[in-house]
């Protein structure tokens, strides 16, 4: 049977479900598609906690505590990367260094963390073209709600016309608190970081640069622009008053953030705002912290796809939804596949 070795950078809430989810799944790799998935390496502050959360190091072929960065990548002899650690969108770091080394190294890489990608997307996406490496995104674009696959797959061939998500579920959260509870902005805050799904900083939610982010991973990856954070024009909820939201709700309308991009003289429009639908739009049921997307293409017309799950869970599945795409692709090219018979 053929190995595939696994590495895990970044091990707080999300990496940890992913690494437990993957062990769980070692049978089924085993059985559908003959692969013995092994991981092999974790790193993160909190990697030595590993057998304080139910991963017992016996699972795990090398664990090992205290290596970072480049030195990591290289150690843990890895065909795959799942990069799940902390990175800023401003500087793309930490995560950018692991996932340059990486590809460069040909390693596949499984990205969940978002900053990197949308600090130097499409250097990353030349550097895996380069080295042959596969860089899938799922968990970082949305997670539960499939958006990329819709784009990347399901509409292959079309060209899109429009973009329309609501992207994060913290704000979409706390509109609908301040809209059917009556809850004041903080107080609905307080819920959703109470939920477990509000960004550490939140205003990375409520200002848009969480909704900013993915869509231009949805750009960037799903359409093959060349976008940067200056091309989106964000705007957030934190300016909205209980009585903007009574105004709407007296004339029908539900208000959404959204992230748009349409296609303007042949030029991709980025954009992040509040838009208002009537209770007729399949938007304006969209409640709490569910997800949203709708696509309209040239020949296929509209398409819409909604989503949630519980979280950490939703994003380790949508990381490992990446490996089954993995382990298809290497199943299609045997001769190309890195690891050797165990
Ligand atoms: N804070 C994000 C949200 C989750 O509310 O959707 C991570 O992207």
């Amino acid at each position: 049977m053929q190995t595939l070795k696994v590495a895990i950078a970044g091990f707080g809430g999300v990496g940890r479900a992913t690494a437990e989810l993957l062990l769980q799944r070692r049978d089924r790799y085993r059985q559908v598609y003959g692969v013995d998935v092994r991981l092999v390496a974790v790193c993160g502050s909190r990697a030595g906690l590993a057998d304080a959360n139910g991963l017992q190091a016996g699972q795990l072929a090398a664990l090992q505590p205290g290596l970072t960065g480049p030195a990591f990548i290289a150690a843990s002899g890895a065909s795959v990367l799942i990069e799940a650690g902390p990175s800023d969108f401003r500087s793309g770091g930490p995560g950018l260094a692991y996932l340059r080394e990486a590809l460069a190294a040909g390693q596949d890489c499984i990205v969940i963390s978002k900053g990197a990608l949308v600090h130097s997307g499409p250097q990353l996406r030349e550097l895996a073209r380069a080295s042959g490496a596969m860089l899938k995104l799922s968990g970082a674009a949305a997670a539960a709600l499939p958006t990329l696959d819709l784009l990347q797959h399901s509409l292959a061939g079309c060209q899109v016309l429009a973009v329309e998500g609501i992207l994060n579920a913290t704000t979409n959260y706390l509109l609908d608190a301040m809209r059917t509870q009556g809850l004041g902005f903080d107080a609905a805050l307080r819920e959703a970081q109470a939920g477990g799904f509000a960004e550490a900083d939140t205003r990375n939610d409520t200002e848009g640069w969480d909704t900013a982010c993915k869509l231009l991973l949805l750009a960037n990856f799903g359409l093959g622009a060349d976008l940067t954070m200056e091309d989106v024009d964000v705007e957030g909820i934190h300016a909205v008053t209980a009585q903007r939201i009574d105004s709407w709700a007296k004339q029908g309308l539900v208000p959404r953030l959204v992230g748009r991009l349409e296609r303007v003289n042949g030029t991709l429009r980025a954009s992040v705002g509040i838009k208002t639908y009537p209770l007729s739009d399949p938007f304006a049921q969209v409640n709490g912290k569910n997800k949203a997307i709708r696509l309209s293409s040239d020949a296929m017309g509209e398409t819409i796809a909604i989503g949630c799950g519980v979280e950490p869970l939703a994003t380790a599945a949508a990381a490992l939804k990446d490996l089954e795409h993995i382990l298809q692709a290497r199943a299609a090219r045997p001769a190309l596949s890195k690891d050797h018979p165990a």
